[in-house]
């Protein structure tokens, strides 16, 4: 009996589509990552279709059969419509010769064959298609041997990698993205291609890098991936800062680390640990100002002083030139880049508790994925030195929690803010204000001043007299607001 593929995709919206394609006189089939997902036991996200006619037609004539009330959205530029039925994307376009990118300022003008179709598309393994209806109804049309592809586990284009990478240079991240998120490898031919083409990745929008960057972050393994990106040419057009990472240099036989290959495994390790994105992006920026911030002491050998504070310096232009969104996610970034230092400063000065608690104060609810970072960020091949580091900080989490219990430190505010200090002294936002509103938050966070507004409300008055302000509203310290009691 042959395979009837169909049952394979497992979704009733096949069967249903097939039927209205009959119904016109068109063959349908389902084209792409949902046939290539049968292969590899995945479960895909998006449906699409193909139909050797009119894409538009069949899916308006489908989204009737579904609700009365679907909304079909028609981008007749490509010939493509596309709806979203039971939480699914389904995408309907018509057979064609030209490209398949939405970036591609060609228009749609070669109505094409099933064959043409899949010629045009990225990959063997996506060039795969089942038919949904006609005499060849349930079986699969493999015209570039993807299914071999598949299982030799090779990313390989249909046509010569030139065209299939002209068409949309999109496609060469696209291969790095499968290579890393389904440990392909990708042919030598192809592979040549993108190094001889990678340039023209300048055409493509920032927005659809970073989303191919995005998954590659989120993959299993990104260091497949990062190597790859750098290696190809690919990294340095939009991320030149993480390209420059590379390399050891050695000065009177002393060498530095490859910051390169280092940020690589903690990227591994933490993309192992988790599924936020954002945690992964500041494992691949935690170094990012080492280069800038690299010197050579004769006595100590070398150094990258304040890299961590010019790396959070660094990420919003990174973040504005990706596109990667520019809110509390990239402020998150930022304070884990500028704090992956301190866990082990901490070390290094016994755990204070005042120490402790600045430290909670200013990594907040992000403590447990700072100390994730930490932990990832020691890449040692000694295994006692691994040891060591790990027990300091499992005991700086113990007293992280010691401290929070009796402190509750992580969402604290200072009792007194800048508003008040302010209305006080009768000023404008400017430097005294900071200047109270830090010595305020220091004192008490280092337990010289108590966490009460009285106590608070003295020492601001204090700090204004050695600034030469002069009073010119009283608050009545009796009227307490914030108290959470910190000794
Ligand atoms: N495609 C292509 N070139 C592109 C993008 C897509 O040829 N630049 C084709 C491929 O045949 C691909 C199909 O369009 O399989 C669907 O694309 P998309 O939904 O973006 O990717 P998937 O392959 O489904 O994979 P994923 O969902 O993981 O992105």
């Amino acid at each position: 009996m042959t395979r009837n593929y169909i049952r394979e995709l497992n979704h009733p919206i096949y069967e249903l589509v097939g039927e209205v394609a009959e119904g016109m006189g068109l063959v349908a089939y389902a084209v792409g990552g949902v046939v290539r997902d049968i292969f590899l036991n995945r479960r895909s996200k998006d449906i699409d279709i193909v139909v050797v006619g009119s894409g538009i037609a069949l899916a308006k004539a489908v989204a009737k059969r579904l609700s009365p009330h679907l909304k079909v959205n028609v981008y007749k530029n490509f010939g493509t419509a596309q709806f979203v039925y039971d939480g699914v994307m389904v995408e309907f376009v018509g057979a064609r010769k030209e490209s398949y990118s939405h970036d591609s300022r060609k228009p749609v003008v070669e109505d094409g064959t099933l064959a043409d179709d899949l010629s045009r598309r990225d990959f063997t393994v996506n060039a795969l298609a089942v038919a949904l209806n006609g005499p060849d109804k349930g079986a699969l049309v493999d015209a570039f041997h993807g299914v071999d592809d598949m299982a030799d586990k090779i990313l390989r284009t249909p046509l010569d990698p030139d065209i299939t990478f002209s068409d949309d240079p999109l496609r060469m991240l696209r291969a790095v993205r499968f290579a890393s998120q389904l440990k392909f490898s990708i042919a030598p031919e192809t592979y040549e291609a993108i190094r001889r083409n990678a340039p023209r990745l300048e055409i493509i929008s920032m927005e659809r890098i970073t989303e191919e960057m995005n998954k590659i972050l989120l993959s299993s393994q990104p260091s497949i991936g990062l190597k790859l990106l750098d290696d190809s040419g690919l990294l340095v057009q939009f991320l030149p800062e993480l390209s420059a990472l590379k390399g050891v240099e050695s000065v009177n036989g002393q060498k530095h680390k490859d910051n390169f290959l280092h940020t690589l495994e903690v990227v591994d390790k933490i993309a192992m640990n988790t599924d936020n994105l954002y945690l992964v992006w500041a494992a691949l920026l935690h170094d990012i100002a080492k280069p800038k911030t690299k010197r050579f002491d004769e006595k100590v050998g070398w150094t990258f002083h304040g890299h961590e504070f010019l790396g959070s310096k660094m990420v919003p232009t990174i973040f504005r030139r990706l596109k990667l969104p520019c809110t509390e996610k990239m402020k998150y970034v930022q304070k884990l880049v500028g704090l992956h230092l301190r866990p082990q400063a901490l070390v290094d000065d016994n755990i204070t508790d005042s120490a402790v608690r600045r430290l909670l104060f200013e990594a907040g609810d992000d403590v447990d994925d700072l100390m994730l970072l930490c932990e990832a960020d020691i890449t040692s091949k000694n295994a006692a030195k691994v040891k060591r580091y790990l027990d300091n900080f499992a005991l700086v989490r113990q007293k992280f929690v010691e401290i929070e219990e009796k402190d509750k430190i992580r969402n604290w505010r200072p009792p007194i803010d800048g508003e008040l200090i302010m209305k006080t002294f009768g000023l404008r936002p400017s430097r005294d204000v900071g200047v109270i509103k830090d010595a305020i938050c220091n004192a008490i966070l280092d337990g010289e001043c108590e966490n009460t507004y009285e106590a608070a409300y003295a020492l601001m008055l204090q700090k204004g007299e050695e600034l030469g302000l002069r009073v010119q509203e009283i608050s009545d310290p009796a009227v307490s607001e914030t108290a959470n009691d910190v000794d």
